[in-house]
């Protein structure tokens, strides 16, 4: 049984985001398969900008409300991360998310040898929907969304990194768009 953290950024509901309909599936799986699976809705949470307060909290460790999200990333074997592209990259609450995370000696550390990452042995699912298209062709260099969330948990140490991609959403007919949605939740 693995231990997953399902962490949400999307203010959408489950029933209209095709991000989620996705992930929701892939959840429900994982749940079927006997996995334990924590949800991280972050428009739930409270989560601040690193703002000068937040920054010294957050590096001398001193604030649980600041330090809960790093203290418990640890605690997991795997991260599904559902999140729509947009503007070209992930949506900014993710981010933060990210800054909360990132720090030294707990998800990284310094080495005479350079930066390595200590969340290893983990794995990634990242779960997003595009409007146009960038898995292949000129639309590529643009994506920046799963590049970035690829290096950032590499940094982290995490090396197994999967993604699940449906495209075109603002661009297709809803009924292609529910039949490609379909096909790719019947292969989770
Ligand atoms: C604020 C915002 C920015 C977006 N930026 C892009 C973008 O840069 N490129 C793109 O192809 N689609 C972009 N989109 C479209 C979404 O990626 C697309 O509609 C996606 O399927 C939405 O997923 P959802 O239904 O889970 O919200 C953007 C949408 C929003 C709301």
């Amino acid at each position: 049984m693995k231990k997953v953290l399902y962490i949400k950024a999307n203010p959408k509901s489950n029933e209209v985001s095709n991000t989620f309909k996705i992930s929701e599936a892939l959840v429900e799986k994982y749940k079927k398969d006997g996995h334990e699976v924590v949800e991280l809705d972050l428009y739930k949470e409270n989560l601040r900008h690193l703002d000068g307060e937040v920054l010294g909290k957050l590096f001398s460790g001193e604030d649980n409300e600041v330090t809960k999200y790093v203290n418990d990333v640890t605690n997991y074997d795997e991260y599904i991360i559902a999140a729509p592209m947009w503007n070209l990259s992930i949506p900014s609450i993710l981010k933060t998310y990210i800054d909360h995370i990132m720090v030294a000696g707990k998800t990284f550390a310094y080495t005479e040898n350079g930066p390595v990452g200590l969340l290893k042995g983990k794995k990634v699912v990242h779960v997003t929907t595009r409007g146009g298209f960038y898995s292949e062709g000129a639309g590529a260099a643009y994506e920046m969304g799963d590049r970035y969330l690829r290096t950032i948990y590499g940094f982290m140490g995490v090396t197994d990194f999967e993604t699940v991609t449906l495209e075109g959403t603002n661009v297709l007919s809803p009924e292609d768009i529910n039949a490609n949605l379909s096909k790719l939740i019947v292969s989770l």
